[in-house]
């Protein structure tokens, strides 16, 4: 009888720490596409009965009325130079490495702000009260950790996009550099000499670049955070319970290994159901004969910072179109031009629009939000990347079948029109999407359930260390098994070595003398 109650209270006690638990979403990286995927997270687990604070720099456009959020914009300064930046980036090519390069100079006011919100009076009111779990939107910002630590809670780690070397590291994922390709890196498979040589020199230049972001983001965990009984980052980063990623690799590719405490939760932010359109959208998009092509060029540039001449042939190309077409632009006062089949808008529903059946092309920045949109819905597209991972993620985009790439910065009137015209016309780009979106919905649980059922799983057990790869306690020689190789490589020398002495001693006894008193006879 006894057991039967004990048995009945510890299952209470279960059922009671996963129902209605307090997580802190910590999303203080400065992107709207990055705080979309992060919002969308804490959106499913509070319509899953959780109660979910967030913490956030900006105003996230998804959000849920149950969701306590607390914005503390980055000072105006900081917010002037940030723009300034991303208009520069746009007027220019941009490598991921110059990108890197950028954050770690010029853009850490990035960085910085996210260390001074720790300290801000309005996100010290968190300390207040108890929560369970936190979930931290990652973006260089791991010294944050600590917030987990101060509150004694498990963390899971938000990333946007699939699996990079960081990630991997906090996870003792294995990265597998011989076929998976790098960020930025385009490859067929199986990858040449020549690829796995560029792969292998870009993990060495990102390493690199780690230590160099570790130093700086050292020095912030210490600055802010300077209490005794404080253990290391270090420490911290190898108590990450989980870390949810923003891909499908079934459907995606590369086919590689993924450690269990690596949860795919890729098209997170895309709804269930489509939402129904704005009145005007929704009219211009149904009534048009020829169908419609959307235009946006994310959230990060503003429109109005391409260089005018680019605008200009957009928009002369565009304006000639018999699709009609919404063009994402923020100044509506002072538009591109004027013409019957265009519809500018400050702001648009991007998911329920690529949704709209009669949508038939996306011309995007390729930012990591907008393809997995497309591809979810199954509309080709035309990429004019800026920076980032955007020339990388069209690069693949269009390896992949889905549409074509151009260079922002050299189009002409006459490619974007070819470009336009090829994927409007040429049926095999919708073919490739739609069949790539039959696959990437093929999933035993969505990503939403996905979200909710493994956020649960750390709160019923309080962390997951059981999930956790042994790999993550190893250092870089031991992992590689570099002392071991090391004694072979030794023992090998030291048994030739050996070997050659031995032979010269008896070289030097028996042959030696033989020939020795050989001459002796001539003589
Ligand atoms: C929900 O979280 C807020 C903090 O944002 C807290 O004040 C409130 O007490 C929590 N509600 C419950 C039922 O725990
Ligand atoms: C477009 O039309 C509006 C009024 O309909 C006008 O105010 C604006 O100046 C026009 N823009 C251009 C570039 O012609
Ligand atoms: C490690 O994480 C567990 C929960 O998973 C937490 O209870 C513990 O305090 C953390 N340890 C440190 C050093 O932060």
């Amino acid at each position: 009888m006894i057991g039967v109650h004990f048995v009945f209270l510890l299952l209470l006690g279960v059922v009671a720490s996963t129902q209605g638990a307090n997580i802190l979403g910590l999303f203080s990286s400065h992107s709207p596409s990055h705080l979309i995927i992060h919002m969308s997270v804490a959106k499913a687990l509070v319509k899953a009965g959780h109660n979910v604070t967030v913490v956030s720099m900006l105003k996230p456009k998804v959000t849920h009325k149950d969701i306590h959020l607390i914005v503390v914009p980055m000072k105006e300064e900081q917010e002037r130079i940030m723009e300034d930046q991303m208009t520069e980036m746009a007027g220019q090519k941009n490598s991921l490495v110059s990108t890197m390069y950028r954050l770690l100079t010029s853009m850490d006011v990035m960085i910085n702000a996210q260390a001074e919100l720790l300290s801000d009076p309005r996100f010290q009111r968190i300390y207040e009260t108890k929560f369970d779990l936190m979930i931290l939107g990652y973006f260089i910002n791991d010294f944050q950790l600590g917030v987990a630590h101060k509150l004694k809670v498990p963390v899971i780690i938000n990333w946007m996009s699939a699996p990079v070397p960081a990630i991997d590291k906090y996870t003792g994922n294995p990265s597998e550099l011989s076929y998976v390709p790098l960020m930025g890196t385009v490859a067929t498979q199986p990858m040449g000499f020549l690829k796995r040589t560029e792969n292998a020199l870009k993990s060495l230049l990102f390493e690199f670049i780690f230590v160099v972001f570790d130093y700086k983001l050292t020095r912030i965990y210490n600055d802010v955070f300077p209490e005794q009984d404080m253990p290391t980052l270090k420490e911290l980063r190898k108590n990450i319970s989980m870390a949810f990623v923003g891909s499908h690799l079934i459907s995606e590719g590369p086919i590689r290994p993924l450690v269990p405490a690596l949860i795919e939760i890729g098209g997170i932010q895309v709804k269930d159901k489509p939402d129904p359109l704005p009145k005007d959208i929704d009219q211009f998009i149904s009534n048009a004969k020829q169908g419609a092509v959307f235009l946006s060029l994310g959230s990060n540039v503003k429109s109005s910072t391409v260089r005018p001449e680019i605008v200009q042939i957009i928009f002369k190309v565009l304006s000639e179109l018999k699709e009609n077409v919404i063009w994402k632009w923020e100044d509506l006062e002072n538009t591109p031009g004027n013409s019957s089949n265009i519809l500018y808008k400050n702001w648009l529903p991007q998911d329920d629009i690529l949704a709209h059946p009669n949508t038939k092309l996306f011309i995007t920045h390729a930012g990591k939000g907008g393809i997995t949109e497309a591809q979810y819905h199954g509309v080709p597209m035309v990429a004019l990347p800026i920076f980032g991972d955007q020339p990388g993620n069209a690069a693949l985009m269009e390896k992949s079948g889905y549409g074509l790439a151009l260079d922002l910065l050299s189009i002409t009137e006459d490619s974007l029109r070819d470009a336009l015209k090829e994927v409007l016309e040429n049926q095999k780009y919708k073919q490739a999407i739609g069949q790539f979106s039959t696959l990437y919905r093929d999933r035993p649980m969505t990503a939403k359930q996905s979200v909710v059922f493994w956020t649960e799983y750390i709160l019923r057990h309080q962390g997951a260390p059981n999930l956790q790869s042994p790999s993550v306690h190893m250092n870089f020689i031991q992992l590689n098994n570099l002392d071991i190789y090391a004694l072979i490589v030794t023992i090998l020398v030291l048994f030739v070595l050996l070997t050659r002495l031995v032979a010269k001693i008896v070289w030097n006894k028996f042959g030696g003398k033989a020939k020795i008193s050989q001459t002796k006879k001539k003589q």
